[in-house]
């Protein structure tokens, strides 16, 4: 099928290989001319595990093109993506800017029939909103010309997102019409093989079952760092109670880690937007909200931890510390709502210079924080522990996981561990000489 898709971020650009892998003839548009440049040359702009080869093959193959020309791509596509950002307004609701303004590049160069796709994170009545745009842009010109509009949500985790496209565990389709679920059946039967993968429902149903996913996802992570704080003041520790809960499947293992808080581009933006949409439905989202508050505080948690090591924040000044991952998960390089970002901004309030590492966000420490003389990025884990005091982990990469305890208390001066993601049993790192704080381990502190 031919296929035009709006927006080469994460989504777009995933969305837009992995259909042109099955098949697919796919022609990607961006309104940035040096981001279409470098892919046409197959420099992808994002660092997602599998995806540059495939852009290379797909694009050498001549069923993955890139461009800035909207007409081109609309004249090209019976199905058409909107695969753009939603950012977050002011008040925390989805900014529609760039959604609405696809919408009105279709409605001006749409020559035939076409499927419209919402694949970005919408609230729910942005369908309404894009068919309503198109068919006025459409009447401005005196076109009359039949379109459908389509709520179909992407679930793709960074760091995975090539496999989860390949292999989604379910593809959404929010339609008003047969005809239209059947041409994305369509479109998407080479993914739907084995057993049944699509649910098809009414738009505004897909549009809220998006925000369902991720709301509930960041519920549980909230919930467990709630309990990881309470664990603290009761004295019990948080990791044996997750897997005393765990295997409960009606609770289940998944997203039920402790930490210093979600973050990434997807779970802070989308539980304040749903609540801001139920806001303005005149419902008061309570338990979002709740989410919200527990994260925002957990994401300070790793330095209220150094306080209580070191007293206060005067006892931080002048001290150097050894900072492990930056990107606020792992397998990624984006810093987008990181945690790392807080607790940097604390540790230079408080006088302190940071030491970082992070596998694959330092150009994009180095574009955000730029040179500063608090902040040391160095080549390696181990460099960064180089004349450091003491050792924050706060990005659970798999090279943080296994280091050398006998070491780090030889060369970090304060001999002590702050574990922002439980990667380590305290007793391996007491047994070391080295003083222990995790998230929750209320036994051990
Ligand atoms: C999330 C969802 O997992 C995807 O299903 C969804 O499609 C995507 O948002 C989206 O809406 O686009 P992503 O933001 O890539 O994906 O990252 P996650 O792997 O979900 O991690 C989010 C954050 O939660 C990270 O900061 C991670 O460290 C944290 N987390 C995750 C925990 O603190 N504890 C856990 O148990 C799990």
């Amino acid at each position: 099928m031919r296929v035009a898709i709006f927006g080469t971020g994460y989504v777009g650009l995933v969305t837009g290989t992995c259909l042109a892998e099955v098949g697919h003839e796919v022609v990607c548009v961006d309104i940035d001319q040096a981001k279409v440049d470098g892919l046409e040359r197959g420099i992808v702009p994002i660092y997602e595990p599998g995806l540059e080869p495939m852009v290379k093959a797909n694009h050498a193959a001549g069923r993955l093109r890139f461009t800035t020309d909207a007409a081109e791509a609309i004249a090209h596509g019976e199905v058409v993506f909107i695969a753009v950002g939603t950012p977050p307004d002011e008040d925390g609701s989805a900014d529609l800017q760039y959604v609405l303004a696809v919408a009105g590049t279709i409605g001006t160069h749409l020559q035939k029939s076409a499927v419209v796709v919402d694949k970005s994170t919408v609230p729910v009545g942005t369908a309404d909103k894009v068919k309503v745009k198109i068919a006025e842009t459409l009447a401005a010109r005196g076109a009359d010309i039949p379109f459908e509009v389509v709520s179909n949500p992407e679930f793709l985790k960074e760091g995975a997102a090539v496999e989860d496209c390949m292999r989604p565990d379910r593809i959404v389709i929010g339609a008003d019409s047969a005809q239209a679920v059947e041409t994305l059946r369509r479109l998407y039967a080479p993914f739907n093989r084995n057993h049944e993968r699509i649910v098809s429902m009414d738009v505004r149903s897909a549009e809220l079952t998006k925000y369902a996913a991720n709301a509930m996802l960041a519920t549980k992570i909230s919930f467990m760092n709630e309990i990881a704080n309470i664990a603290e003041k009761v004295g019990a520790d948080v990791e044996m109670v997750r897997k005393g809960i765990g295997s409960d499947p009606r609770i289940g293992w998944h997203f039920i880690y402790p930490g210093a808080g979600y973050g990434g581009s997807c779970f802070p933006k989308d539980v304040q937007a749903l609540a801001r949409t139920a806001q303005q439905h005149g419902h008061e989202p309570t338990l979002l909200d709740a989410v919200e508050s527990v994260n925002e505080r957990q994401k300070g948690h790793l330095f209220e931890l150094m306080l209580r090591h070191y007293g206060d924040a005067a006892a931080l000044r002048g001290k150097s510390i050894a900072l492990w991952g930056l990107a606020f998960k792992p397998n990624t390089d984006d810093m987008r709502e990181a945690s790392s970002r807080r607790l940097l901004q604390q540790l230079w309030d408080a006088g302190v210079h940071v030491r970082a590492y992070d596998p694959e966000a330092m150009d994009e420490t180095r574009r955000i924080f730029g040179e500063r003389a608090d902040l040391v990025l160095c080549e390696s884990a181990d460099a960064a522990i180089e004349g450091a005091d003491a050792l924050v982990v706060i990005t659970e990469w798999k090279q943080f996981r296994s280091p050398d305890f006998d070491d780090l208390e030889a060369r970090l001066a304060d001999a002590a561990i702050f574990d922002g993601r439980n990667l380590y049993k305290p007793g391996d790192v007491e047994a070391a000489g080295l003083a222990y704080y995790g998230i929750g381990r209320g036994r051990s502190i």
